[in-house]
C-alpha cells in the first residue's frame, strides 16, 4: 500500500561563538566542574551574544539545512519552529524566520513544549505533509535559554545553554512498512499534572515578565526515565522494531545519566547512543537538531540507518520519533 512519508532532505546547525565553561561558571556560583560533569556530564555551553536572538540561532542553522539539501528558501512552503525561548511574545519567531529568509510564501509557526518541542515540531510537520497541506517543510529547535536563566542559582544556571538546529522535509511515497524511508512514527504525551516542577516564573498574562526557570531537578529525573522509556517502547511496538535493529539512538540532551539510564532500560548499545552534551549542555528544543546534525556530518549516520528521536521536558511533556535516513 502506497503511503505518504517525510523524508529528510538535509540538517543545519549553530552554536553562538561564546563558550562558558564550567570553571567559567565557577566564578559566578558556588559550584564546580567536578560536580558538573559529575551530576550532569556537561563542561561547556555557548552563550548567545548580546543582541543576538532565537530567530537569528534558527536562520542560521536553516541556511545550513538547506544548502545540505541543496535547496533555496523559495522551496519551503512550512515553517515549523520550536522554541520556548521566542525573539517576542508574539508574531512566532517563525515568521522572524521566514522573513529574514526572504520568504513571502507558504506558512510560518511556532511549537511550544519546552525541551520536547522539536519531537513535536518534527511530528506537527510530518502531519502537515502526509496530509498535503505542505510538501516541503524547515523544522527548527531554536533556543537562547540564557535569557531565561536565574544566574544566581545553581541548580538551574550550570545546566542550560543556547543553540539551533534544523531539518528539511520532503513529501514522498512510501510502501507503508518499516523499511520506507522518512519517518515511521511519532508518539507525543504530556501531562500538566506536572507543571509546577519544571516552569518558568513570568509570562505576558501572569506577572507581565519575562520570568526564570524554576526547577525541582530530583522530581525531572525521578519522572524522566520511565517517561523517556514508555514512548520509545510505543515506537518500537507500533513499527516491529526493537533496540536491536536501530542504528542511532539520539536523545534530548538534558543529562548524560538521564541518557544513559534511558538507553540500558531500552537494551540500547551504547555505542549507537549519539551525545552532544559535553560541550553544549541542555539546548531546549535544540539539542536533538544539534545532535542529529553532529552525527550527520562526521558520518555516523548513513543512508537506510534507523534512527529513535525522543525527549521529555517541562509540562511534562514527552515524545519520539522513529525515522528511516
Ligand atoms: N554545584 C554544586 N552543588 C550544587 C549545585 C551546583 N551547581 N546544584 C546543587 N548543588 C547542591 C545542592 O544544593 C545540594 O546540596 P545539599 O545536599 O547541601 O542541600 C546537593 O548539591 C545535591 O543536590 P541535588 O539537587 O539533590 O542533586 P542531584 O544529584 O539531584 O543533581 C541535578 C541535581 C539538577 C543535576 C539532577 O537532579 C538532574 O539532573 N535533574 C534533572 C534535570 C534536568 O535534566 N532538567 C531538564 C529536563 S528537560
Amino acid at each position: 500500500m502506497t503511503v505518504k512519508r517525510s523524508i529528510v532532505l538535509g540538517t543545519g546547525s549553530y552554536l553562538p561563538e561564546r563558550r562558558l565553561t564550567n570553571s567559567d561558571l565557577a566564578d559566578l556560583v558556588d559550584t564546580s566542574d567536578e560536580w558538573i560533569v559529575q551530576r550532569t556530564g556537561i563542561r561547556a555551553r555557548h552563550i548567545a551574544a548580546e543582541g543576538e536572538v532565537t530567530s537569528d540561532l534558527a536562520v542560521h542553522a536553516a541556511r545550513r539545512a538547506l544548502e545540505a539539501a541543496k535547496l533555496e528558501p523559495a522551496d519551503i512552503d512550512l515553517i515549523v519552529l520550536a522554541t520556548a525561548t521566542p525573539d517576542h511574545t508574539f508574531p512566532a519567531s517563525a515568521v522572524t524566520v521566514q522573513n529574514k529568509l526572504g520568504l513571502t510564501s507558504g506558512f510560518a509557526f511556532d511549537v511550544h513544549a519546552v525541551c520536547s518541542g522539536f519531537v513535536y515540531a518534527l511530528t506537527t510537520a510530518d502531519a502537515y505533509l502526509r496530509t498535503g497541506m505542505a510538501r516541503r517543510a524547515l523544522v527548527i529547535g531554536a533556543e537562547t535559554f540564557s535569557r531565561i536563566l536565574d544566574w544566581n542559582d545553581r541548580t538551574t544556571c550550570v545546566l542550560f545553554g543556547d543553540g539551533a538546529g534544523a531539518l528539511v522535509l520532503e513529501a514522498a511515497e512510501g510502501d507503508g512498512t518499516p523499511a520506507d524511508r522518512g519517518i515511521l512514527t511519532s508518539h507525543l504525551r504530556s501531562d500538566g499534572a506536572h507543571k509546577d516542577k519544571l516552569y518558568v516564573d513570568g509570562g505576558p498574562s501572569s506577572t507581565q515578565t519575562v520570568g526564570h526557570l524554576r526547577m525541582q531537578g530530583r522530581e525531572v529525573f525521578r519522572h524522566a526515565v520511565s517517561m523517556i522509556t514508555d514512548v520509545v517502547e510505543d515506537a518500537f511496538a507500533a513499527t516491529g522494531t526493537d533496540a536491536d535493529s536501530l542504528d542511532w539512538f539520539i536523545p534530548h540532551q538534558a543529562n548524560r545519566r538521564i541518557i544513559d539510564a534511558s538507553a540500558k532500560k531500552l537494551g540500547i548499545d551504547p555505542a549507537k547512543v549519539v551525545v552532544t552534551l559535553e560541550d553544549q549542555g541542555n539546548t531546549s528544543a535544540a539539542s536533538i537538531p544539534l545532535a542529529l546534525d553532529a552525527a550527520v556530518r562526521d558520518g555516523r549516520v548513513q543512508r537506510g540507518d534507523l534512527i529513535m528521536l525522543e525527549a521529555m521536558g517541562g509540562g511534562f511533556t514527552w515524545g519520539a520519533s522513529l525515522l528511516r535516513w
